[in-house]
């Protein structure tokens, strides 16, 4: 490979992850897969949200006791009761750039 190869593909590659984090719709992203439980406004106001007992997003307080490795691992790791996912693991449908416009998304819930 020479020096052009090597550039080029460097470049190829920064122009592809700064593409990629454009493309992703946080927004949609959420209400594609979190907002049947946590509802659009992250109130956790729907159906499923009241069984699960889902915290409210919106309340400064809530917002308080969450730290943002807390919620990147519950994005990843998802959340178990007695052994059972009440919430899925999300580590392989999102890359950590886009969890973490998810944390963002979260926090701006609370604002
Ligand atoms: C099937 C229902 C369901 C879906 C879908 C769901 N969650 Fe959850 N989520 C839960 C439950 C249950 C909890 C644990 C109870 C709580 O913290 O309110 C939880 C907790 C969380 C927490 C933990 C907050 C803390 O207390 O530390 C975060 C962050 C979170 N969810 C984000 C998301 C995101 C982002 C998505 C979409 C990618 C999502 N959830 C999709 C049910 C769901």
């Amino acid at each position: 490979m020479n020096t052009k190869t090597i550039s080029f593909l460097a470049l190829a590659t920064f122009v592809g992850s700064a593409l990629a984090a454009e493309d992703f719709d946080v927004a949609a992203a959420w209400v594609k897969d979190c907002q049947k439980c946590h509802a659009e406004d992250g109130s956790g106001l729907t159906k499923k949200g009241r069984k699960l007992r889902l915290k409210d997003y919106r309340k400064p307080e809530v917002q308080a006791k969450m730290t943002d490795e807390e919620i990147v691992k519950a994005i990843k790791e998802g959340v178990k009761e007695d052994g059972e996912f009440t919430m899925n693991a999300y580590a392989e449908d999102y890359t950590d750039e886009q969890i973490t416009a998810l944390l963002a998304y979260i926090r701006a819930l609370g604002k």
